[in-house]
């Protein structure tokens, strides 16, 4: 029998997408297991959320910088993530950029998701920048990890209209629930190996 395929959760909040995650596991709509739930904020509620569930949770102590890990964090994180014998890492509102060591580490094995429609919207507060600049879509994306800030290969999107009376809570609140619908069907096509990428295309080759 072949082991489970195994992710390794980071995020630094709520974790509302983790919760839509092990959800989809204890379902069975992802054929998956959590190995490990990190965050570099210890009382982030993503952690509580996987204590909740008896799944191996840590916090690691980010170091001095605000937008990346210090290295030694970063070597921790590797660490602690290649122990629990993960096979894919799930960003769910990590805050922080991956450098070098951490991407090459688990290079092609990244995923987060985003809540704008890539590319448009990359970086903070993408659902004010949509509100702000006037589109009538927005949505969020599930791609792949490079060195860049929200440029990785797509997996997948879900668009949400943007409606005359939205605030930027609103508007926030309603990607939030899509990407609870999104990023569980993105993980699942992965985790089966339905999901090939050739350059910047990944296609999907469910049968
Ligand atoms: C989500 O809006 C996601 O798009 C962004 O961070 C937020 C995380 O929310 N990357 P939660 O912690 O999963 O509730």
């Amino acid at each position: 029998m072949s082991s489970p395929y195994r992710l390794g959760v980071l995020g630094s909040g709520k974790g509302s997408n983790f919760v839509a995650i092990a959800e989809a596991i204890a379902a069975g709509r992802i054929p998956a297991e959590v190995g490990i739930v990190i965050s570099d904020v210890a009382n982030a509620g993503i952690l509580n959320h996987a204590a909740e569930r008896s799944l191996p949770a840590k916090f690691i102590e980010p170091g001095r910088f605000r937008t990346k890990l210090e290295e030694d964090a970063e070597r921790a994180c590797v660490e602690a993530l290649r122990m629990a014998r993960v096979d894919l890492i799930v960003l769910a509102g990590f805050m922080r950029v991956l450098k070098g060591e951490f991407l090459r580490a688990f290079a092609g094995r990244i995923v987060n998701i985003h809540p704008s429609l890539l590319p448009s919207f990359p970086g903070l507060e993408a659902w004010k920048q949509a509100l702000d600049h006037g589109v009538k879509f927005t949505g969020c994306t599930v791609h792949f990890v490079d060195a860049g800030v929200d440029s990785g290969p797509i997996v997948g999107q879900q668009t949400v209209p943007v409606l005359d009376h939205d605030t930027p809570e609103t508007l926030h609140q309603r990607i939030h629930a899509a990407e609870h619908e999104l990023y569980p069907k993105c993980v699942a096509a992965i985790a089966r190996g339905e999901i090939s990428i050739v350059g910047r295309r990944v296609t999907w080759n469910a049968n």
